[in-house]
């Protein structure tokens, strides 16, 4: 990126954090579509792209989820975090425990805070593993000491399945009433700002609804044109959850799970994408975000990143909407069958 252009973001960073409303008009106002933060007419307009990476969902306590983030599963170096936040304007990280990356994020967050960027303007979200069902509290206390933080933004059960017992066959008595307890406590403790689920199906919300003093905030879950799960989505849209969508590429790496598709090479994704002059990632990307859902998207490589982070700019139409909607094939690439460590259980399809 050139001086000139670094200069000028930072300008309209400046402009944007004292006048948002202001800037959104004069962007659309412009005759030819082309504004101040437009370097040319074919030029992604830098203006719109700022104004849509700041774009926040307001969850159910008050506190504001950026709508885009980066997932760093598998995330192989901490200078791509690094970038996407300093350049690329990602302001939402996500992490787990179970990722074995905390300590590699907390150096991207380092580097990220002595390049301006302030520890209030990120959103870091770390994920309870059912090894700490027992003791949530403790666990965000390891996880905050790998991160070196004093809190996190979110903090989340990762799966809604206990651990065995050494027989491998019988569940540890960690009934998930009491490990949302632990959930809570974190928040009475200045240690989660919000507490949320993951992998969590209608029932099992319906059931936390019922005994939760902290509602949860959020349920982060599989959602790709593969995989709608309308039915949830509503659920959580009716009872104030916001939805986080993981794999939101159908995490084309992935060996199991799926039918071996892919949505990058979707014709119909790639016919729509022609007609916007974008790629099928930053349509799958742009429908996702439409529904209204947060996005976390991962990826190893910086062109990657700038490319998903523009999908915020892509307005679908309706009948656009439509057909990426009749492309719903109930294809889950992250399944519980695969994996030992949940007894190989085919759960929550
Ligand atoms: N809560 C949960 O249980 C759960 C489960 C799974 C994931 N997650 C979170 O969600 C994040 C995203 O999910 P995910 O990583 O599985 O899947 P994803 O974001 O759908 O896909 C990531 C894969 O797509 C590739 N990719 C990224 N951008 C691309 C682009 N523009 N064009 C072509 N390929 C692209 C990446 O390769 P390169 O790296 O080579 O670009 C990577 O292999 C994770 O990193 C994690 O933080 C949560």
């Amino acid at each position: 990126m050139g001086e000139t252009k670094i200069l000028k973001l930072l300008i309209l960073c400046i402009i944007l954090l004292y006048s948002p409303i202001d800037l959104a008009k004069s962007c659309s106002e412009e005759p030819d579509g082309v504004c101040e933060g437009c370097t040319s007419e074919n030029d992604i307009c830098t203006m719109k792209i700022l104004q849509e990476t700041s774009r926040s969902v307001v969850l159910n306590n008050g506190e504001k989820m950026p709508a885009f983030g980066l997932g760093t599963y598998d995330i192989q170096n901490q200078e791509v975090i690094t970038y996407s936040i300093v350049e690329l304007g990602y302001r939402h990280i996500d992490t787990a425990q179970v990722y074995e990356n905390e300590e590699l994020v907390s150096k991207a967050i380092k580097e990220a805070i002595q390049a301006g960027i302030s520890r209030d303007e990120l959103f870091i979200t770390t994920k309870l593993w059912n090894s700490g069902f027992e003791n949530p509290v403790k666990a965000l206390r390891e996880s905050l000491g790998r991160l070196n933080l004093k809190y996190v933004d979110m903090y989340l059960i990762h799966w809604p399945i206990p651990e065995f017992e050494e027989d491998k066959k019988t569940f540890k008595k960690t009934p998930m009433h009491q490990v949302w307890q632990g959930m809570e406590r974190c928040v009475e403790l200045g240690i989660a700002k919000s507490i949320g689920v993951s992998n969590f199906n209608v029932q099992l919300l319906i059931d936390m609804l019922a005994y939760a003093k902290i509602p949860p905030t959020c349920n982060q879950v599989e959602v790709h044109p593969y995989y709608q799960q309308e039915g949830l989505l509503q659920f959580c849209q009716k009872y104030g959850i916001a939805v986080v969508a993981y794999a939101p590429l159908s995490s084309p790496a992935r060996p199991d799970g799926g039918n071996g598709r892919n949505i990058l090479k979707d014709p119909i994704l790639q016919q729509i994408a022609n007609s916007h002059d974008t790629t099928p990632a930053q349509i799958a990307l742009a429908w996702n975000l439409q529904l209204g859902n947060v996005v976390i998207s991962k990826t190893n490589n910086v062109t990657r990143a700038k490319e998903n982070i523009e999908a915020v700019s892509v307005a679908l139409s309706s009948k656009e909407m439509d057909l990426i909607r009749s492309l719903d094939a109930n294809e889950k690439i992250y399944d519980t069958q695969e994996w030992e460590c949940f007894g190989n259980i085919h759960a929550f399809k």
